[in-house]
Formats: C-alpha cells, structure tokens, sequence
C-alpha cells in the first residue's frame, strides 16, 4: 500500500443497504461493497425498519472485511473513518455509527459523522474529478425531494423541500396501486417507456408562486381515484399510460423548479443526486433544459445514486478537511438537519 495516499474509510446504513467503501484522496474510490437488502424488504412491500437493523447487524463484518480486501489495505492503512449519522432508520443508522466508532477508537482514527444527502450530493465529486463549489444540486430519492445551493464543499442551504412524500415514495406507492410492485422507481422508469404522458391529465402542484418546495401526495391521491373511477366504470386500466402520465406530472414540476433555482440563484451547473437521479425520464429531460439554458448537467453513476458509501466517503474527506474530526459522542439521529 503506497502510504502517501489520504484513505478514507466509509459506512452507509440509513435504510436497507449495509455499505462500506475505501477512498484515496476524498475521490478515487478503490472499494465500494454494497450489500441490498431490496429481496428481503419486497415481500413486505417497503422497508420494515426492526428487519433493516437485523440485517445490517448480521451483514456489517463482512462488509468491512470485503471492502479491505478489495482495495488491497488493512485497518492500519485508513487516515479517516466517515459515518452516515442521519436522517435514516434510527436502529439501522446506529449499526454504521457504532460500527465506525468502534473501529476509531481502537486503532485511533478521527471520524466525521455526514448527513446522509451531503453523502448524495457527493457523489459527483467522485464522477467528476474537477468539480468544485458553487453548484445548485437536485436530490431526488425514496426519503428526500431536495433544492440545495451548495456554495462551499461544507456550506449548503435547503431552497426547496417536500411538504409531504418523497419523490421517490410517490414511485413507490403509485407503482404498488397499478401493481407493479416494489421498489416502484426502476419500475415505473421501465413501464412508462410504453406509455402515452398525455393520456391522464393529472394535476400539477406547483404551491404559491415563486416557491421552491414540492408536495406529492394529492398526486398520489389522484392516482388512486383515477383506478377507482376506472375500475367502477368497467373500464381497463392501460398500466403503461398511467405509470407515464404519473411520471410527467412528477418531472414536469421538479424540472421546473429546478431550472427556476439555477435563474434565481444564478448557478450555471446542476448537481443531480440520489436513488431517483437513476430515472431516465428525468435525465433527458433535464438535459433538454439545461441545454436550452447553457447550463451544465453533472449525473452520478448509477451505483453512485443509490446509497452506497463510496458517497458517504467523499463528503467525509471534505468535511474533514473544513472542518476537523468529530468526537466520539457524535451519534446517530434520525431527524438530523441539514
Ligand atoms: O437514494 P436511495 O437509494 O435511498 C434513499 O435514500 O431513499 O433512493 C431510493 C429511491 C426509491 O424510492 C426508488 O424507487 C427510487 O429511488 N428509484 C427510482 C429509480 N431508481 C431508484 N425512481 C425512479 N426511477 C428510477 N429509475
Ligand atoms: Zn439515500
């Protein structure tokens, strides 16, 4: 191992994926094992949170041995140790927290705990090896629906945020009632490539003028009362034409807002992060935009959208850099700001 290299050890374990990375300098990532728990929490139909914590407590030493083993280190090798320490799950947080506690402290690490959508945003420095601050960042996943300025690698502010479900929980639920199953995100992704996005005219909340925040649970209601309607009548459901038309009262709303942000606060690049960043509706249409705009769109990698630690990873190394070790009593908690 060539001890010059700054590595940064990470953990990731807010929901259902227990993950563990190895970084060299805050953005190469040399190991990143993720170990999903999507089977297990399928045929419940969604997260069961005392379920989440049991498994990433069975699954966690495995993990650590395999992302060492990947990158080729020992413990002795890692120069920081960066946790997931919220919002999340609460029992599934405190398994990575203790987990990265429990190694700093007996082979004398520093850790930095990192809020888990600084995790996301985060990603794209790993993507994009020249990418600094200022940026305006969209974060789109099954727990946030975020607007954030990113004015500094440690120094961001909320713009917009739901009022109610998550983007990606509006995927999920909608995907279950047209019986698609979960996770409904890459589902409905799928499916909607068959289906017309004019064929249901559902409403789109945009809220007060000037508003940067999102609501979509009257969304989700107007699903439901569509295939009720529907159903009463005798009338088929066309699946495809639903999940599409969904999606593009979703994206409409999320792309504007988005592109209204950058005006406003005068940002000429878009960070897009989190699990929903993987839809491929969202992505051209985005492009579309800032294309028209002079705007430069930065996407993740997939696997770097997801939850994964490699993310985790690279905010650690900068919040580190910034702003110093945390101490041991940093600890998980649920509902923790941003
Ligand atoms: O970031 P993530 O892995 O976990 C959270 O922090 O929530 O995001 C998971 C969410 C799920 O709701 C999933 O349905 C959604 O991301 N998702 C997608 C796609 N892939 C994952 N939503 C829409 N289109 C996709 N292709
Ligand atoms: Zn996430």
């Amino acid at each position: 191992m060539n001890k010059g290299k700054h590595i940064t050890m990470a953990f990731e374990s807010s929901c259902d994926e227990t993950s563990v990375a190895i970084l060299e300098e805050g953005r190469t990532v040399l190991s990143n094992v993720i170990s999903s728990q999507i089977d297990i929490h399928t045929k419940f139909g969604g997260v069961v949170p005392e379920i989440a914590s049991r498994h990433h407590l069975e699954n966690i030493n495995m993990v650590v041995d395999q992302a060492l083993d990947e990158a080729g280190i020992t413990l002795d090798d890692v120069d920081l140790i960066g946790v997931t320490y919220g919002p999340g799950l609460i029992g599934a947080l405190l398994v990575g927290v203790a987990t990265a506690k429990a190694i700093a402290w007996a082979k004398d690490i520093p850790i930095v705990g990192v809020h888990h959508i600084h995790g996301h945003i985060s990603a794209s420095y790993i993507k994009y090896k020249d990418l600094e601050p200022p940026f305006m960042a969209l974060v789109v996943s099954g727990g946030h629906t975020n607007l954030v300025e990113v004015t500094d690698y440690n120094q961001c502010k909320v713009l917009g945020q739901t009022r109610d479900d998550a983007v990606g929980e509006a995927y999920d639920k909608v995907a279950r009632v047209i019986g698609l199953g979960y996770p409904g995100g890459p589902k409905i992704d799928k499916v909607a490539k068959e289906g017309n996005p004019n064929a249901i005219d559902f409403k789109r909340v945009y809220l007060e003028k000037g508003s940067l925040d999102f609501s979509f649970s009257g969304l989700k209601t107007a699903v439901l009362n569509y295939l009720n309607t529907q159903r009463q009548a005798g009338n088929e459901i066309n699946q495809a034409d639903v999940a599409a038309s969904f999606q593009q009262a979703v994206l409409d709303v999320i792309v504007d807002k988005t592109m209204e942000a950058v005006k406003t606060f005068k940002k000429d690049k878009i960070v897009l992060a989190g699990g929903v960043a993987a839809n491929s509706k969202l992505r051209e249409m985005l492009e579309e935009r800032c294309k028209e705009e002079g705007v430069k769109l930065l996407v993740p990698d997939p696997i770097l959208c997801t939850d994964n630690a490699a993310m985790i990873g690279a905010a650690a190394y900068y919040k580190f850099k910034t702003m110093g070790a945390d101490d041991l009593h940093m600890d998980a908690t649920a509902n923790l700001p941003l």
